[in-house]
């Protein structure tokens, strides 16, 4: 049975990061796509609907949060994450988390000083840190057959003297990891012990695979805690800024506001809000359907990459559309594997070292497609190693 996640979108010409730009990124027009982190699936339709009859009215000026705006969250998180918030705890960075995340970065630390990151992860996380002139601690996960694991023991041999701010990925994109319980409250533990304040980037909170369950690090790790969550991944709504920090201590509330004072930053972009409502309130229907559709996405390229390509295994996803794709067993570099990809398989995948050195003779697969598109792109990838 067809179900709507298979119905395909042709999103060239729409001026899309992933579609539109294969020429200056990968030196070849005509590539499919599998790289950068948004869904080939169409936004939800209340969203979209919400979006409609907002623009029916003329005037898009500056805005205000309303009552509904903070209901729409505080009840996502109590929902689905069994989190309850209290309403003063959230600030808002609309232009995107990372912009939060940097505000964070200039209140609490001084140029100079260091930050470490658990590793392999988002590459703009760590970007931001030697971007804003701090000094850069990877932590490496401990990996075991493409498993990686959060070990504070690990982490603590990485510290120096002046860490005091650590951002964690969670759920890890790339690796797909939901750190469980007993992972998080070591951190915690670790954190308490050596006065660090953790920020925990948790975008792909909500698109975790049956069987597991996230849990916000806000709700274990205590005040020193910045929890960053956003509607973008879970709702394909990347193009409509919007990012929510959840931030217990008031002492950090309070500079944190000052920084979103300096920087004007204190309004939402008019669709983005609405969406945002639109998604927490509307949308958890569309969600449950996805998720589903998505860990069917997972299977399949697994199943399919162990019967068809010598050498090139997928590591098991607990959360994300990313598959974390290990291609180690080929002995190739990167910059080889890369070119086949693109040369004989016309597939765009990102390469493991953008997330880390941790990541060498790894690639990411963006799996948010339909599934013919996906045997589409695996299959590249078999052309490529045949
Ligand atoms: C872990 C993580 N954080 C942040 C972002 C960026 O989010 P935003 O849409 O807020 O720029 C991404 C996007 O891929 C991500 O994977």
């Amino acid at each position: 049975m067809n179900s709507e996640f298979d119905r395909r979108i042709d999103r060239r010409g729409t001026a899309s990061y992933k579609w539109d730009d294969n020429a200056r990124l990968f030196g070849r027009a005509e590539l499919l796509p599998f790289w950068v982190a948004d869904m080939d699936f169409a936004t939800p339709a209340p969203i979209l609907e919400a979006i409609r009859q907002r623009s029916s009215h003329p005037v898009l000026g500056y805005g205000i949060r309303f009552d509904e705006y903070y209901e729409a969250i505080e009840d996502w998180l109590r929902e689905r994450h069994h989190w309850t918030v209290p309403r003063e705890w959230f600030k808002f960075c609309p232009p995107s988390s990372i912009v939060g995340i940097q505000g964070i970065i200039s209140t609490l630390t001084n140029a100079g000083e260091s930050i470490a990151v658990p590793t392999p992860t988002y590459g703009p996380l760590m970007n931001v840190v030697t971007m804003s002139g701090r000094r850069l601690i990877r932590c490496p996960m401990p990996e075991t057959g493409g498993r990686y694991e959060l070990d504070p023991g690990v982490i603590e041999t990485r510290l120096e003297d002046d860490t005091r701010l650590l951002i964690l990925c969670s759920p890890n994109n790339p690796t797909g990891r939901v750190f469980t319980r007993g992972e998080l409250e070591a951190l915690a533990a670790l954190a308490r012990r050596r006065d660090l304040t953790v920020i925990s980037d948790e975008v792909h909170a909500d698109l975790v695979m049956p069987g597991h369950r996230h849990l916000p690090y806000g709700s274990v790790g205590g005040e020193r805690t910045v929890t960053v969550m956003s509607p973008n991944k879970t709702f394909n709504t990347a193009g409509l800024p919007q990012a929510t920090l959840v931030i217990p201590d008031p002492e950090l509330r309070e500079k944190f506001q000052s920084f979103l004072d300096r920087v004007q930053l204190n309004h939402d972009s008019t669709f983005g809000a609405v969406g945002m409502i639109a998604g927490y309130t509307q949308c958890a229907a569309w969600l449950d359907r996805l998720i589903p559709y998505l860990a069917a996405n997972h299977q399949y390229a697994a199943e399919y990459l162990d019967a068809n390509v010598n050498g090139v295994r997928k590591t098991v996803a607990e959360a994300t559309y990313l598959a974390w794709l290990d291609f180690r067993e080929t002995g190739m570099d990167e910059g080889d594997i890369m070119a086949r990809l693109v040369e004989r398989g016309g597939v765009g995948l990102y390469a493991g070292t953008d997330f880390g050195p941790e990541g060498r003779g790894f690639f990411r697969m963006t799996l948010g497609c339909p599934r013919a598109q996906l045997a589409r792109g695996l299959e590249g990838i078999a052309r490529a190693f045949s």
